[in-house]
């Protein structure tokens, strides 16, 4: 086989294998904390976030959610018992 043969062989196979769709890797919950939540409420959900100084209001430590619930985690089928 000639080496031109080889390089076109080459080029054929790297556009075939642009072909083939790839899925979107889906965010796991802590990629979308980190790119959505974490610049007000810190890395760990604190409330100490870079911006958590620059807000009227001080983020919410996301920690203590269920602590300040009555011991139940507030989410919407999780109503306390008062
Ligand atoms: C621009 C800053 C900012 C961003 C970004 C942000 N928050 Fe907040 N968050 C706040 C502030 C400030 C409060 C407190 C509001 C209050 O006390 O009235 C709060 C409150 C909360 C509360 C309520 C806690 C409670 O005590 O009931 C939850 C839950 C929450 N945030 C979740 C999130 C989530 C999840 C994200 C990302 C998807 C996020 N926040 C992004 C600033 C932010």
């Amino acid at each position: 086989m000639q080496p031109s043969h080889v390089l076109i062989a080459i080029a054929c196979l790297a556009l075939a294998a642009c072909m083939v769709p790839m899925p979107e890797p889906v965010p796991t919950g802590t990629e979308d904390f980190a790119t959505y939540c974490a610049v007000c409420h810190g890395d760990c959900g604190k409330g100490d976030g870079a911006l958590a100084s620059t807000l009227d209001r001080r983020p919410a430590d996301q920690t203590r959610l269920a602590a300040r619930n009555y011991g139940v985690f507030p989410a919407s089928n999780a109503i306390p018992k008062i």
